[in-house]
């Protein structure tokens, strides 16, 4: 095991804002800088829970949506260890979607009894990133961007109170990028911030978790 730790380095947003791009330019550009980094996304639809998440995703089952929320949380449960052992070993692992789009997208339903409170609930203890950053795009520019997919979720309507959610629980401490410029502005702004976590984590700061 290596002396300092990797950072947790979360991209969240709504659809088409270029979270995945984003992540994806990020690792290849810290592999090149000799940072060791994963890429990681969730859901990660290739565990079991994943292969019922996938299923739902795209219509081809339904279930009730406290429990689709709850499996989308055990998702991130069954990798926690992997993700505290990838950590403390020193690599950096950057994410494409975490708790926060958990909580975002099922409270934007609006449910009764399904509020932020009871969506955080069984995310409580799961490793809190360091660096949340947040893409932000208006409904507008993103529709400018293409079309939805065919998944659940994938309408104007869901995506418009998915961002009001979104930004109902943003927090000081996240990195809000504005994701309506070119994709080479976006990565240095992107690059800088993740350097300052991975510093920051090298240099001693515990792992959080969440909702700290
Ligand atoms: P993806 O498009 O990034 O693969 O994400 C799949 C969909 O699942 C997307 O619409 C966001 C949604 N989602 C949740 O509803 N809960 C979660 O915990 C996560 C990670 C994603
Ligand atoms: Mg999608």
């Amino acid at each position: 095991m290596s002396a300092s730790r990797g950072a947790l380095v979360l991209f969240e947003g709504a659809d088409r804002c270029g979270k995945s791009t984003q992540a994806r330019r990020l690792v290849k550009t810290l592999e090149q800088r000799g940072v060791r980094a994963e890429l990681w996304r969730y859901p990660d639809r290739t565990t079991k829970t994943g292969e019922m998440i996938d299923a739902y995703l795209r219509s081809e089952s339904d279930t009730a949506d406290a429990a689709i929320h709850l499996l989308f949380a055990a998702n991130r449960w069954e990798k926690k260890a992997l993700m505290e052992r990838k950590l403390a070993d020193g690599v950096t692992l950057v994410c494409d979607r975490y708790s926060y789009s958990g909580c975002a997208f099922t409270a934007a339903k609006g449910v009764e009894g399904l509020d932020l409170t009871w969506c955080k609930a069984p995310e409580v203890g799961l490793p809190r990133p360091d660096a949340l950053m947040y893409l932000e795009l208006s409904l507008e520019d993103a529709a400018r961007r293409g079309g939805f997919g065919e998944e659940r979720y994938e309408t104007t309507e869901m995506q418009r109170a998915v961002k009001e959610m979104f930004e109902s629980m943003r927090e000081p401490w996240w990195d809000v990028i504005d994701a309506n410029r070119d994709e080479e502005v976006i990565e240095r702004e992107v690059l800088e911030i993740a350097l300052g976590a991975i510093e920051r984590a090298k240099s001693g700061e515990p792992l959080g978790t969440l909702w700290d």
